[in-house]
């Protein structure tokens, strides 16, 4: 199999570097490779480098992640997140390729306090939500051999994240202040590849692969609020590295801390069509916080 992975170098699309690799021959491009055009924001060029590379797959880890930035670049967004995977979709399908595509929790307004399955009406509050929604239609519609992975809250131990930043602070404050109102679950980018390459596999045994096509929720399990991911990681941080200047963490509204972007307070994603049609367990989003700490500290 060969496999063209867009995106290499973030949180994510490092990850899929290392978990596509048993799949066969991965060609991994970056908005900034020579060879083959891996730049988003040319939607169009990315349609030589698929024709080039001739992949059985496509990977699409890239992505307009910034999303307070998004606020005030929406066509930037939009065709990073949108018009982009909208040409890869369109490509797949001309060549029967299958496409991966990620998507995210922001998709939903975040009203009241269950979890949302795949089928649950979307409505993004922000430009990121909005790009990434406008990205997911284009990809169902573009291409009928296509995974889509919504996922939320992402990590890695590569990259810039929340858990780092608060490890940080630990170290120069004494007191950390984190809002305590929007829930969700901390997913590690390492689970995200592992799982992509598990429903892979399963695509590539099934003789009816076409009818696992579609759209998956994928999240670590169990859930938190950004106030007690924080204390998590303080505690485990203090755990590992022994005594830090931060005494406590305080929780606030979302309402301390305004942002350009407005956030969903409901996060919470119900993975129970992946784990059900791919025989999957997903671990509490605990252990993968944890392990990540003890590759950084
Ligand atoms: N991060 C989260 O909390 C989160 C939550 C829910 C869903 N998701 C989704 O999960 C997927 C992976 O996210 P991630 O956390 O791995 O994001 P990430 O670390 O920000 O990685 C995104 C990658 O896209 C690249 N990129 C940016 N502009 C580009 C362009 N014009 N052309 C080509 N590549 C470009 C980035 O390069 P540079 O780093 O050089 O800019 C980076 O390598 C995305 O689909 C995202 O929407 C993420």
């Amino acid at each position: 199999m060969k496999v063209l992975l867009f995106g290499k170098n973030g949180q994510l699309g490092w990850e899929l570097q290392r978990s596509l690799q048993p799949l066969g021959e991965v060609i991994a491009v970056d908005f900034d490779s020579e060879a083959l055009s891996g730049d988003f924001t040319q939607p169009e060029t990315l349609a030589a480098t698929v024709r080039t590379v001739r992949p059985d797959l496509i990977v699409n880890a890239a992505a307009h992640t910034a999303v307070d930035k998004a606020e005030t670049e929406p066509e930037i967004a939009r065709l990073i997140n949108a018009a982009a995977p909208a040409v890869l979709a369109a490509e797949a399908a001309a060549s029967g390729a299958w496409l991966v595509h990620y998507s995210t929790d922001y998709v939903f307004d975040g009203s009241g306090s269950q979890p949302r399955d795949e089928s649950a009406p979307t409505r993004p509050l922000n430009v990121y939500g909005q790009t990434k929604l406008e990205g997911e239609i284009a990809v169902a519609q573009g291409c009928p051999r296509h995974l889509i992975f919504r996922t939320s809250w992402v990590y890695a131990a590569r990259g810039g994240n929340f858990a780092k930043t608060m490890v940080r602070l630990a170290g120069e404050r004494e007191r950390l202040t984190v809002v305590d109102d929007q829930f969700g679950a901390p997913t590690g980018a390492d689970l995200l590849a592992d799982v992509t390459v598990h429903a892979l596999r399963t695509l590539r045994d099934r003789g009816d692969a076409e009818r696992l096509a579609g759209l998956y929720h994928l999240t670590a399990g169990g859930v938190t609020n950004w106030h007690g991911y924080a204390q998590f990681v303080v505690e485990t941080a203090r755990r590992l590295c022994g005594p830090l200047k931060c005494t406590g963490v305080d929780p606030v509204p979302s309402s301390a801390f305004p942002t350009p972007a407005r956030r969903p307070l409901n996060s919470r994603l119900d993975c129970h069509k992946l784990k059900d049609t791919f025989l999957l367990n997903l671990p509490e989003w605990q252990l993968g916080v944890e392990r990540m700490l003890h590759e950084i500290l």
